[in-house]
């Protein structure tokens, strides 16, 4: 039944948009379905969530984020 299965769909937007220091990858690797991090993530993600100024996880979980 499709509509029990939109929430899940949305759980998994929202899952990434609740940390997403634990995804973010540089923009250059958007595409590459073999990336693999050249350093931790633990390093790397918070540093890109500063260089890239992605918004907090309070403001990126937001209902009006995608529902507008
Ligand atoms: C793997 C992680 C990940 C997943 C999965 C994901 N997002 Fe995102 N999303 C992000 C990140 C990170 C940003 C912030 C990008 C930026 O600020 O440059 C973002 C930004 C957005 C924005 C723009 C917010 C703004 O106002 O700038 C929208 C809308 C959005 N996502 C919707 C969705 C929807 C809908 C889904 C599910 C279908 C989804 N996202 C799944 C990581 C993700
Ligand atoms: C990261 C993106 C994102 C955020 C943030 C988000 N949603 Fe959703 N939501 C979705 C997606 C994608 C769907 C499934 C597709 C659709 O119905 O548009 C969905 C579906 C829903 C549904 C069921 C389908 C419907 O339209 O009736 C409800 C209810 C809902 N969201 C409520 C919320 C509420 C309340 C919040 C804030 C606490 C929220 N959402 C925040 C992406 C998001």
């Amino acid at each position: 039944m499709v509509w029990q299965e939109q929430p899940l769909f949305m759980g998994w937007c929202l899952n990434c948009h609740r940390n997403p220091e634990n995804y973010v990858r540089p923009r250059d690797e958007i595409y590459n379905m073999n990336y693999v991090p050249a350093e931790p993530q633990e390093v790397l993600g918070p540093r890109l969530v500063a260089e890239y100024g992605i918004m907090p996880a309070e403001q990126l979980t937001n209902c009006y984020v995608c529902h507008r």
